[in-house]
């Protein structure tokens, strides 16, 4: 027993009063933030750990999701795909943005546009993505928001639902976090299977994994995500 305090001081370097270190997360979105929603809806409910949502940066200016922030109060930005030349010079950007909003977390919550290789390897198992099917099933390229959902319906499965995973190079192939199954209905649209995956899975899932990663419970190995007690 003694040994084990022991070892717990010599591997505790803060100061006992001190409280945890916040870390700021910057989320990115494109549309109607129902994500973003549940992650402010979490922090108010004090349930982010030492997470703070300081940035919301939004590909489109109409996006409703800038509202949502702004009800809440996050201050936000506005980075358009269509006002750089080539992905480079768009992820370049975000880039500075992050570096400039000192971002510990960057979540893409409904974020549809490519951000480039610099930027993964800039922050690496430090993006968190939603992705609303069961990863590998319906994700890569072209399969985003309610394509995902007609696709799953076009092929007749039974049980969908969404993934949270850390961003590499590949999309829609990094580092899975967690996953949650949801029933494929009789007569489901694709709406109304996008709404059931949301309810059911990507907003508890995705508060749950932020949270995780800001009491640092989350590591990776060769790939594979362990949560720790
Ligand atoms: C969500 O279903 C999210 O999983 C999906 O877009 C929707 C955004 O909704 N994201 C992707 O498809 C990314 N590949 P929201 O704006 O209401 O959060």
């Amino acid at each position: 027993m003694e040994d084990q305090i022991r070892a717990q001081a010599a591997e505790w370097t803060g100061d006992v009063n001190e409280p945890p270190k916040t870390k700021n997360i910057i989320v990115l979105v494109s549309g109607g933030g129902t994500n973003l929603q549940a992650l402010i809806d979490a922090q108010m409910r004090g349930d982010l750990g030492c997470g703070r949502i300081t940035c919301v940066i939004s590909s489109r200016p109409d996006a409703y999701a800038l509202v949502r922030a702004k009800n809440a109060g996050i201050p936000t930005r506005v980075l358009r795909r269509k006002d750089f030349d080539s992905t480079e010079a768009y992820s370049a950007a975000m880039l500075e943005a992050f570096y400039e909003e000192y971002a510990d977390l960057i979540v893409q919550a409904g974020f549809m546009t490519i951000l480039d290789a610099k930027v993964c390897r800039a922050y690496p198992n430090k993006i968190i993505n939603v992705h609303p099917a069961l990863i590998p099933s319906f994700c890569g390229k072209g399969f985003y928001g309610l394509h995902v959902h007609e696709a799953a319906l076009a092929k007749g499965v039974k049980i969908t639902g969404a993934t949270v995973h850390f961003v590499n190079e590949v999309c829609d192939g990094g580092p899975i976090i967690s996953q949650k199954a949801v029933a494929v209905e009789p007569g489901d649209t694709p709406e109304t299977l996008q709404r059931r995956v949301m309810e059911q899975a990507e907003w508890h899932l995705l508060p749950e994994a932020v949270r995780l990663f800001c009491e640092g419970r989350l590591t990776v190995k060769d790939n594979i995500v362990s949560v720790s007690e």
